[in-house]
């Protein structure tokens, strides 16, 4: 007994030490439910289903909508519910940014349009720009950071932009095309903080409620907030809607600190330490502005933060047990199905009812063959 208690005394101690990391941990990672009376907050971005009507009809012009909205029997055996993929990957740019891009440059005035559009992005964004630009003939000048994923910079290039790679981060980018625009009297296209851009993503929204009307979540990954912020206001203050279910990279989820503070605090803008996140699509680098940060509490219900290992294996999964290939970003919304599907045991997520149908938002497609082989050899060497 006697020599035993130094060991009970170090196992004990051990067991303190522990259990902060642990309840970190899981607080890292997890599901978070939007207050419902946060959800009557305003907002100002004033996103509105008018508004994404309209994108609709514009951006029907120039794009094949709707995107296709798949019915998944492998996920859906495998989670015990109907899981459908709408599947972004699919358009001309290999994802979603089209439509926001698009949606803006043709809201342009000639004039503007004729004195060329500028635009920063990692990737996805820039597509976006150039491809709406080349279908308006607007010139186009593109702000990638240094170490953007050299598929997006060369796509972007093809497209026809001018392409300058500045800055270290995103947000030194944003700063640097900004400057542009000015010097040069040409319009900057923001990646998610602008109406145009927030409604055209938000046709997403509307072609699921016409695709699936009876669909219980949608899920997307979150990174600046307009994809979801737009799917979302697709379906705000109608009778019956979805609950809307934003995923980021627990690397990476300054969106959903900015949700879970007082919203009567005053704003802050702040770098964000940046970790690597194979999520890069949705990367961001400064705390999110107060307008985005209105707007997904008045539109969305759930923000769900998963880590690095089960995006990976759920680009995997899409892949291989459903054929399509996506990025990092483009595979949250399934890792954010898993975990939240699991965290409905949590007192926190008391009544929300477990979904019968959801749409899984495939927003990207766009991953180099070699960061898609590294994660294959990671994952078989498990
Ligand atoms: C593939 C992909 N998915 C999701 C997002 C997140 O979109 P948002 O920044 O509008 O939240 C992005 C952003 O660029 C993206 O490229």
């Amino acid at each position: 007994m006697m020599r035993s208690s130094p060991l009970r005394f170090t196992l004990a101690l051990a067991l303190l030490l522990a259990l902060p990391a642990a309840s970190a941990e899981a607080d890292r990672l997890g599901t978070y439910r939007v207050k419902q009376a946060e959800r009557r907050l305003p907002d100002r971005l004033q996103v509105s289903r008018s508004g994404i009507r309209a994108a609709q009809r514009r951006i029907g012009e120039k794009i094949q909508l709707p995107t296709p909205l798949l019915y998944s029997p492998e996920l859906s055996k495998q989670y015990g519910l109907e899981v459908y993929l709408k599947l972004e990957s699919s358009t001309a740019v290999g994802s979603f940014k089209i439509r926001g891009a698009l949606n803006t440059v043709l809201s342009l005035k000639a004039s503007d349009r004729k004195r060329g559009v500028v635009a920063a992005s990692t990737g996805n964004h820039a597509q976006g720009v150039a491809w709406a630009a080349r279908e308006s003939g607007s010139a186009t000048t593109i702000v990638m950071p240094e170490g953007a994923s050299p598929l997006k910079t060369e796509k972007t290039r093809k497209l026809g932009a001018t392409v300058l790679l500045a800055g270290s981060s995103y947000g030194k980018s944003v700063a640097i095309a900004e400057g542009i625009a000015r010097q040069e009297g040409k319009t900057f296209i923001s990646g998610y903080e602008d109406r145009r851009v927030v409604e055209g993503q938000g046709t997403i929204g509307k072609e699921i409620l016409d695709q699936l009307p009876d669909v219980d979540w949608v899920i997307g990954a979150l990174g600046g907030g307009g994809l979801m912020g737009g799917i979302a206001s697709a379906g705000h203050r109608l009778a019956r809607r979805p609950l809307y279910v934003g995923v980021q990279s627990a690397n990476n989820a300054p969106m959903l600190e900015e949700l879970r503070r007082d919203p009567a605090a005053p704003p802050r803008r702040k770098p964000v330490p940046v970790k690597h996140t194979i999520a890069d699509g949705t990367l961001v680098t400064e705390t999110p502005s107060a307008k985005m940060v209105d707007l997904l509490r008045s539109r969305m219900d759930l923000v769900v933060r998963v880590g690095e290992r089960s995006t990976e294996r759920a680009i995997l999964t899409l892949l291989d047990r459903t054929g399509n290939r996506v990025e990092g970003a483009g595979a949250l919304p399934l890792a954010g199905l898993e975990k939240a599907l699991a965290d409905l045991e949590r007192p926190s997520l008391r009544g929300v009812a477990r979904p019968k149908k959801v749409v899984l938002i495939l927003s990207g497609g766009n991953i180099d063959q070699a960061k898609l082989d590294a994660i294959r050899r990671r994952h078989s060497a498990r």
